[in-house]
């Protein structure tokens, strides 16, 4: 397989599964959790892809990128929670095209989406780390278009999936290693500095609240700080939603 050949990695996606349809590459993750560590489950199309917070995440045949990867790590649940900024860095690295994170994990190009992560907990220790890139897709319905964007679209040329696939997973091996070991701190400088959120006025939306303030910082934890007339919130991952106060960054 063309991915296989162009791995520097140990275990990071030595041993994939690719399907032409599947409901998502998450749901089938979790549903085969026996296969090793490092696993790469990828569709051409998702027929119920999620995205996170509960929304839906739509997907054209054979255009894109949907894959997750089945890691065992003997860490911590909160920890393993972190695993999503780490994802996010490997993330916009293959991606490259000038293109930064918004905390904590959509990566833009500009102002438009291009790629998201949704990382899951799954029975014992597994965590199950999805991505979704636009790399072919070249028109975006209506309700999309003003948001996201796919790296034909920034190109103008045809991208091959494989190539950004063995990118990420390549970038990700390294990175989920330190992270094991060191814990986020020793990425902080690497997800600080892809971050297009920090120093933004940002609308911090909780399920039942929200509230505004200046993104200044992501601690060593990987949460955001946020600061409203002179206080410090931490602002966790979980259920909110970041906005920037002129648009979606
Ligand atoms: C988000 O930005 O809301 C996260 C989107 C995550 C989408 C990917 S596509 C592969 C994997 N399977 C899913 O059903 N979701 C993730």
């Amino acid at each position: 397989m063309s991915i296989t050949n162009k791995l520097t990695t140990q275990f990071i996606g030595r041993n994939i599964k690719w399907y032409k349809a599947i409901d998502s590459t998450n749901a089938e993750a979790k549903r085969n959790t026996d296969m090793p560590h490092g696993t790469l489950f990828i569709a051409d199309m998702q027929t119920n892809g999620r995205g996170r917070l509960g929304r839906e995440w739509t997907s054209n045949d054979g255009k894109d990128i949907f894959m997750s990867l089945l890691l065992k790590p003997n860490v911590s649940m909160e920890k393993i929670s972190k695993l999503t900024l780490v994802a996010g860095i490997a993330a916009a690295k293959a991606i490259g095209l000038g293109c930064g994170i918004k905390w904590p994990n959509d990566i833009v190009i500009g102002t438009k989406k291009v790629c998201g992560i949704l990382t899951e907990l799954s029975n014992g220790n597994n965590a199950i780390c999805g991505i979704g890139i636009n790399v072919n897709t070249d028109v975006f319905g209506n309700e999309l278009s003003d948001k996201a964007t796919s790296m034909r679209i920034e190109t103008g040329d045809f991208v091959n999936r494989e190539e950004v696939i063995a990118g990420f997973l390549n970038e990700f091996e390294p990175l989920y290693e330190l992270f094991i070991n060191e814990g986020f701190g020793a990425l902080k400088k690497n997800y600080c500095d892809m971050c297009v959120t920090l120093g933004q006025e940002v609308n911090v939306i909780y399920p039942n609240r929200s509230f505004t303030g200046r993104a200044t910082d992501i601690n060593d934890d990987g949460e955001l700080i946020v600061e409203t007339c002179g206080k410090d919130t931490t602002v966790f991952s979980g259920e909110v939603s970041v906005r920037g106060m002129l648009g979606y960054i």
